[in-house]
């Protein structure tokens, strides 16, 4: 998984192109490169960070990349562009090319040589096979040739053109006056235009100084709309924050007021009745939709069941038809996608929830809800989630009344809670230093433990996982009536645990299970509305009062607060963690 940017027009391509890959460095950062043609065709690219790059060479039409290895170890060879052998053609690829060992020995065959490891570097010599002096006619051969994920640009030395295509890999142009953008994604090039073209699957684009084509793989040309978007390019930047993530964190109110705002607009939800309901994600989604699953169940009395995409896809299907949920923030996970055309193969109905307008998920679902939560940039999912949160209850709440398993006055109460959301987590945010104050004594610790029941204990989950993306201390979420059989024993002297206290049904049963850990001379931090929780516990964090159904999100932003500040104690790469990526869009 990767991050692709073009360039052709006026300015300098060098400097588009860098401002451009970083903005796509959420999408994977080991190492990244250009190409721009300028008296013939250039390419530097390294390991490491955009940063690292330094590209001396100028022109006004260019290629770049930031990579995240899939095939082939971080490396200077590694990195893309790829050029053929004679250093005509240069491509960057993101996504996998599942038969290029066959390619790659075919074209081994007859004489081309290969600098990489990668599965991308069959693309510039199978281009270089078919090139007869038109660049459009070899991308079109060589693109028949490949099986696979990818969002692919090359440019030719003697032609002023890109020439790309999309294929369950993100692909985006940006419309410009005399000039004109490619990217893996809107920001990369939001600075300089706001009209955009969102490709499909099996489209292919032939991009020059003037005009952008659009074609099926037959070649058929395609008529495109061009949206306009109304992000602005601060949206994208950190906006005086020192990370990308305790923005996004403080946009958490206004990100589901937009959410519930856009939600409240649609006209109609078409996807009717359903006795049964499936919820498939991945990382932090995959916790909306467990939260999810104890809202719809208390307020629908329908069973629900939540999987893993990683695992949805590999299952029987014993199941009776049932409506089946795709929660992906970037609506490009691999894992997710391929979930939902599963679901859609077996003939369930099928909902997609996702933060990105025309992104891959919405070709293969019957039904979309968006969330407004706007670009998130940091590798930490966090105004996403709040905002799949309030999605995810929007869709339970209003099936709930439309299905008659709630009273009107009840459905109403619902909703009044939905709007009060932003105000709860604004007065979430004002603990901000309090929560500080607590990651300094949890930053000393390598283990923890968070625990909580019933609709909390999926935020317990994302807490820890919060915690550990972003700081690598090792925390696990329990459901906090399941540590004796087993987790106590890790218990040691000290040990942070992180009990979420809602004032709910489950209440007293917390607190017991708070004496179990305190026994074993824990550390605990309670989060809780009631003072008198201070009694039982080392520290309490003092939480707003909320109706009881709509803790998940005062709790989850104090939790995501807390890992934020122990990683920054820690002093780690926070908007982004090793090893990790925003968006992963391989299995
Ligand atoms: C990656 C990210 C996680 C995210 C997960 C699912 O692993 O690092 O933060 O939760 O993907 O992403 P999605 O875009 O499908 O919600």
């Amino acid at each position: 998984m990767c991050g692709i940017v073009g360039y052709i027009g006026f300015r300098s391509a060098r400097e588009v192109l860098l401002k451009s890959l970083k903005r796509l460095e959420y999408r994977g950062y080991d190492s990244a490169g250009v190409a721009i043609v300028n008296d013939g065709l250039k390419v530097e690219k390294k390991k490491g960070f955009i940063e690292n790059l330094k590209v001396n060479f100028d022109g006004t039409l260019g290629i770049g990349h930031t990579r995240w290895a899939t095939h082939g170890v971080p490396s200077d060879r590694n990195a893309h562009p790829f050029v053929d052998c004679h250093g005509n053609i240069a491509v960057v690829h993101n996504g996998i090319i599942e038969n290029f060992m066959e390619l790659r020995e075919e074209l081994i065959s007859k004489g081309h040589v290969f600098t990489s490891e990668t599965d991308s570097e069959v693309v510039a010599h199978l281009i270089e096979e078919y090139y007869d002096g038109s660049l459009k006619d070899a991308f079109f051969k060589a693109v028949s040739r490949l099986k696979g994920s990818f969002a692919i640009a090359a440019i030719h030395r003697g032609e002023r053109k890109i020439m790309a295509v999309k294929n369950e890999s993100p692909l985006v142009i940006g419309i410009g006056d005399h000039e004109n953008f490619i990217a893996s994604d809107i920001p990369a090039f939001l600075e300089y235009t706001n009209r955009v073209i969102v490709l499909r699957d099996g489209e292919v684009c032939e991009v020059s100084d003037d005009y952008v084509r659009v074609y099926d793989m037959e070649g058929r040309e395609i008529r495109k709309e061009v949206q306009r978007i109304e992000w602005t390019v601060e949206d994208a930047e950190k906006g005086g924050y020192e990370h990308f993530m305790l923005k996004e964190i403080f946009e958490q109110p206004r990100a589901v007021d937009d959410t519930l705002r856009s939600l409240l607009a649609r006209t109609s939800d078409h996807w009717g009745d359903f006795q049964r309901i499936a919820i498939v994600a991945c990382g932090t989604s995959y916790h909306a939709g467990l939260t999810a699953k104890y809202v719809i169940e208390e307020l629908l009395h329908i069973p629900v069941e939540v999987y893993y995409a990683s695992e949805y896809r590999y299952r029987a299907n014993v199941d009776d038809s049932y409506l089946a949920i795709f929660i992906t923030q970037s609506g490009e996970t691999a894992d997710t996608i391929g979930a939902a055309r599963r679901a859609k193969a077996h003939g369930h109905r099928t909902l997609a929830i996702t933060n990105v307008v025309g992104s891959s998920i919405t070709n293969y679902v019957d039904h979309v809800l968006y969330t407004n939560a706007g670009p998130e940039i940091g590798v930490a999912a966090t105004k996403t989630f709040t905002s799949q949160l309030m999605a995810l209850y929007y869709f339970a709440i209003t099936s709930a009344e439309r299905m008659g398993r709630i009273s009107h006055g009840r459905y109403e109460e619902l909703m009044r809670s939905l709007h009060r959301v932003s105000y709860w987590i604004e007065a979430t945010l004002n603990l901000e230093d309090r929560i500080a104050e607590e990651a300094r004594r949890v930053a000393e610790s390598g283990n923890m433990f968070y625990i909580a029941r019933w609709l909390n204990y999926p935020i317990a989950l994302e807490g820890a996982l919060k915690m550990k993306e972003i700081s690598y201390i090792h925390a696990e979420g329990y459901p906090a009536g399941e540590l004796k059989h087993g987790p106590l024993a890790l218990i040691d002297d000290g040990m942070p645990v992180v009990a979420l206290v809602p004032e709910d049904r489950l209440y007293e049963k917390m607190l017991s299970n708070i004496k179990e850990v305190s026994a074993r001379n824990a550390y605990v931090i309670a989060l809780s509305s009631r003072e008198d929780v201070e009694k039982y516990v080392d520290t309490l964090l003092r939480m707003p009062k909320v109706d009881p159904l709509f803790t998940p999100f005062t709790n989850v932003v104090a939790l995501q607060l807390l890992a934020y500040h122990t990683a920054r104690v820690l002093g780690r790469e926070i908007d982004k963690p090793k090893n990790l990526a925003k968006s992963v869009t391989v299995e």
